[in-house]
């Protein structure tokens, strides 16, 4: 079978491509045939050698996927060859076949096609949990999303409007604001040509937003600082721009806000039953016709750097996907 291959890090163009050994499921381990893999930004950084986990050479990037199921090991009671399935890895997933843990295994609905399964776990997951089970977002509330039209940008957005609140989405132009409308953004402001504080506080009446969620960190967290209401909820998501930025706390006191941290892959480990109550709340939702994925872009294997880049250079918008 063929993967796309990291043998050190560095840009997207040194990944490779080549035969490898096909894998065999472990007990408790899916081996599945991918269809689609989803592309996230932490396999942008996974290859670069700047994100937490470093996996031993040659890996392969992809932390999501949708697919057949080709071989069952021991002890899997919930699959079987041919059932269609999503399933979430540590890395592998750019590749025609991966071994998943049944636990990190799902159904993929029937009228879900393999590219919107392969685009769901991660960024609509990521934003339930945050928005739902870390910030508590309440119907009426002003949510801010920065970096509205990326990745998980966007599903916040959509997640965020389902949840009842006034959405303002932040991003870099015209075009990414135009989708984060289409997604249902009651106000958008375009940072680096407007002021993202006066924007906020004229938008929400001197209130500003109660929930501010920030996948993109670097100096417009700290614009975003400012922009939040007395009681406020700061959902810290990630540093696409890549400076971590620092805090003065003394902000969080005379806001009596709070500052939350939400890194979805850890529930899995943590809290396995919030992970897996919350995709089902989100599948029930795509069911209904209530989420709609965005793919920007589809790629073959071979292009895997090329899908990698669009995130690289902040060209994406909604979901990028490899088609193996
Ligand atoms: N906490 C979690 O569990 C979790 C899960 C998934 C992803 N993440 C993190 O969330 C962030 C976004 O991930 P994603 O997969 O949604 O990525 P993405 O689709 O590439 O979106 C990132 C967004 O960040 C903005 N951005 C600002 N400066 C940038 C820069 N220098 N390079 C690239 N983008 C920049 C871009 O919007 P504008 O151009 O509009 O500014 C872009 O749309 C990453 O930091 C990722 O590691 C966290």
């Amino acid at each position: 079978m063929k993967a796309v291959l990291c043998h050190a890090f560095g840009l997207p163009d040194t990944l490779t491509v080549a035969e490898v050994a096909s894998p065999h499921p472990a007990p408790g381990e899916v081996k599945i045939a991918v269809r689609a893999c989803g592309v996230n930004f932490p396999d942008v950084l996974l290859v670069q050698g700047l994100y937490q986990m470093k996996p031993p050479f040659p890996f392969s990037p992809g932390l999501e996927v949708a697919g057949d199921v080709l071989a069952v090991g021991a002890d899997v009671t919930h699959f079987k060859p041919g059932d269609r399935v999503i399933g979430i890895v540590n890395y592998g997933g750019m590749a025609q076949e991966v071994v998943v843990p049944q636990s990190m295994t799902l159904p993929l609905p029937e009228a879900m096609p393999y590219e919107h399964g392969a685009a769901f776990p991660i960024a609509y997951g990521t934003s339930h949990v945050a928005l739902e089970y870390r910030a508590r977002l309440q119907p009426g509330e002003t949510l801010l999303v920065l970096g509205a039209a990326g990745g998980v940008g966007l599903t916040a957005v959509e997640i965020g409007k389902r949840l009842g609140a006034t959405v303002i989405a932040a991003a870099s132009t015209p075009a990414k604001l135009a989708l984060a409308q289409q997604y249902g953004a009651d106000h958008v402001i375009q940072y680096g040509v407007e002021d993202l504080r006066e924007r906020v506080q004229a938008i929400t009446g001197g209130a500003f937003a109660d929930v501010i969620y920030d996948p993109v960190g670097g100096d417009l967290f700290d614009q975003a600082l400012r922009c939040i209401a007395w009681e406020g909820r700061y959902l810290v998501i990630g540093f696409a721009a890549g400076r971590i930025p620092e805090l003065p706390v003394n902000r969080v006191l005379l806001k009596n806000s709070a500052l939350l941290g939400t890194f979805w892959g850890a529930y899995a480990q943590h809290r396995p039953q919030v992970m897996a109550e919350s995709l089902q709340t989100l599948l029930s939702w795509y069911a209904a016709g209530r989420l709609k994925p965005h793919l920007h872009a589809t790629f073959p294997l071979e292009r895997a750097a090329d899908a990698l880049k669009a995130l690289l250079h902040r060209q994406a918008m909604g979901k990028v996907v490899i088609l193996p």
